[in-house]
């Protein structure tokens, strides 16, 4: 599924791996859910994998990550198929009225922006028990937590209770989490909304 060989690249961190599940996962006519812009790295993949036909809602609070991501999207000629949303994601009731797809939240703060401005554990667990329910009967929603950063352990601790908690008739949960690395390696979890 993941190419010839399963090495050391092929795991080499979350990002990589969120990726590779959104290559396989995501397919023309979709609709996605990107609730952390930030760069715009995940929000132009999946606007690209969603076509013509599909959709794109992304949310962040920081005007430059919807600016830069803007603009991104513009010089691929994707914009038409995104709405950027300059908000916190725990509002996100109030703009999607649509079942959906596909969700990735990658938590934490802008690389090379003000770590000041980050995810926290309340308004993150307000809007994955918002987007939850809005999940389609096998849809995924991947997660990745950073715990190395102040409070990031507590947003961690926080979502994975929370997962555990989920009826397993309703979802699966599986957690990705580098075992032998130091430091609080980041931790992706992977939910799907059993059919
Ligand atoms: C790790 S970055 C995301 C990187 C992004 N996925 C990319 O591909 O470049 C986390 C982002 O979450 C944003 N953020 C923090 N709190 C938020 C909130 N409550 N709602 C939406 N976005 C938030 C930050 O501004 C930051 O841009």
């Amino acid at each position: 599924m993941y190419g010839d060989k399963m090495g050391y690249k092929t795991f080499i961190n979350a990002v990589e791996i969120t990726k590779m599940i959104m290559k396989e996962y995501v397919k023309p006519g979709y609709i996605a859910l990107d609730c952390t812009v930030g760069n715009g790295n995940d929000t132009v993949l999946l606007a690209s994998l969603v076509g013509q036909e599909g959709k794109v809602y992304g949310f962040d609070i920081q005007s430059i990550a919807i600016e830069v991501t803007g603009d991104k999207l513009k010089e691929e000629g994707l914009e038409n198929r995104v709405t950027l949303i300059e908000d916190s994601h725990e509002f996100l009731d109030k703009y999607i009225f649509q079942k959906l797809d596909f969700i990735i939240y990658n938590l934490g703060y802008l690389p090379k922006g003000n770590k000041e401005i980050k995810t926290k554990a309340s308004s993150t667990l307000k809007s994955i028990k918002k987007a939850l329910p809005l999940l389609n009967s096998n849809g995924l929603m991947l997660v990745t937590c950073y715990r190395g950063h102040d409070g990031g352990m507590e947003e961690w601790k926080a979502i994975k209770n929370y997962f555990k908690s989920l009826n397993q008739k309703e979802y699966s949960v599986l957690e990705f989490n580098f075992v032998n690395q130091q430091n609080n390696p980041p931790i992706l979890y992977g939910l799907e909304k059993n059919g």
